[in-house]
């Protein structure tokens, strides 16, 4: 199958070297046809049509320098693969350009047309199977959703009629079925959060979520998030201590959402901490910011862990095998609803060391 390349180079010596040493390695196969650029400018008019697969891409161009001319070409067409060609030597901006998406980085005059030519065969390839993944989660997301919402009104219709039953019961029912109704009860209500969490993250990656703001006292917030989990810590003996400032502290937010988010952060303690344990929820005021954190004295978090339990459906296997494991959804949903109104949130912890998980949000 014929490549075709853009190389995206100034020099019309380097064009032509580059041009001839890839139809040496080609040997005569016509396996790539390669278009120029000798501006960032034309090479991104040329991206704009159809059929590159594949860019060779020098960084010093005369319309841009650096990284930044990687930047604009990843802006302009983020499926497609790219190779950095270019006449620098220079590792820092090597790693860097792999960092930000480069496919590879080669530096002219020490590669040969064979290595540039397998390297754009691999890098194509490698976009290849990345936009194959991409479509399974696309697939994967659209299945989830579609499931989740067919799922909503079954389970709706069990809560009501269990409720119909627990409101009727008669008085001599035996207390073994009456404690059966109950985790039927029980259970309806955590599918139904179940499957309400599923919506979310569908809607939070399909980007169908509002943001609906009003103006707010934090502090109220933060007491009705933990108003709802109290009757929780009591099964495990936790205690749960709040540090609020004196002052209201206003800000304009989407409350409903960071309630959610707040009992997200509180309920993972109240699982994954130690029995007995004390939980600490600490609102601060910054100059332009506002910072709300939730810490607890149980196992911590591995370093490593940092970033992937903010994965949807990953969960830390030895947290989880103290009780009843959660669906690994919690956190994926806190931290979209909180980048959702420009805040950040994260988790600062280590092994033994206990957790502490932190959200700022801009103050407008
Ligand atoms: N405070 C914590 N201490 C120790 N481990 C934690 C803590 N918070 C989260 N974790 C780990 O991170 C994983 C992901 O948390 P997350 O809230 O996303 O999912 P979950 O609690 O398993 O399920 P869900 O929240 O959807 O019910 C948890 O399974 C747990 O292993
Ligand atoms: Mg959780």
């Amino acid at each position: 199958m014929t490549i075709c390349a853009l190389l995206i180079e100034d020099n019309p010596g380097d064009a032509r070297l580059i041009r001839e040493v890839l139809r040496e390695a080609d040997a005569g196969h016509g396996a790539v046809e390669l278009r120029h650029a000798d501006h960032l400018t034309r090479g991104l008019e040329q991206l704009a049509g159809e059929g590159v697969d594949v860019v060779l891409l020098d960084l010093s161009l005369p319309d841009s320098q650096g990284l930044a001319t990687f930047v604009a070409v990843r802006a302009a067409a983020p499926t497609v693969p790219v190779v950095v060609l270019s006449g620098l030597d220079d590792e820092g901006i090597a790693v860097r350009a792999v960092q930000e998406g480069a496919q590879d980085y080669l530096v002219k005059g020490k590669v040969d047309g064979g290595t540039i030519l397998r390297s754009m065969r691999y890098a194509i390839e490698r976009g290849r199977v990345e936009a194959a993944r991409r479509d399974l989660e696309r697939q994967r997301d659209e299945f989830f959703s579609s499931v989740s919402h067919d799922l909503r009104t079954p389970v709706a219709a069990i809560k009501a009629a269990i409720g119909v039953v627990l409101a009727n019961e008669p008085a001599e029912m035996p207390s073994g079925l009456h404690r059966l109704l109950g985790n039927v009860d029980l259970a309806a209500d955590e599918l139904a959060g179940l499957i309400e969490d599923l919506l979310q993250i569908a809607r939070l990656r399909a980007g169908r979520v509002e943001v609906w703001r009003s103006e707010v006292d934090l502090r109220d917030v933060i007491s009705r998030a933990v108003r709802a989990i109290e009757p929780l810590l009591a099964t495990r003996a936790q205690r749960l201590e709040m540090s609020l400032p004196e002052q209201r502290v206003e800000a304009s937010v989407d409350a409903e959402k960071i309630g959610r988010v707040l009992r997200n952060l509180l309920g993972n303690p109240q699982k994954y901490g130690r029995e007995g344990g004390k939980i600490g929820v600490i609102l601060e005021r910054q100059p332009d910011a506002v910072c709300i954190s939730v810490t607890d004295d149980g196992p911590g978090i591995p370093p490593e862990e940092h970033d992937r339990i903010f994965e949807r459906f990953y969960r830390v296997s030895e947290s989880s095998s103290a009780g009843p494991m959660g669906s690994g959804l919690g956190l994926a949903i806190a931290r979209g609803l909180v980048e959702l109104q420009g805040g950040r949130l994260w988790v600062e912890s280590a092994r033994g060391a206990g957790s502490t998980f932190r959200f700022s949000l801009p103050i407008r």
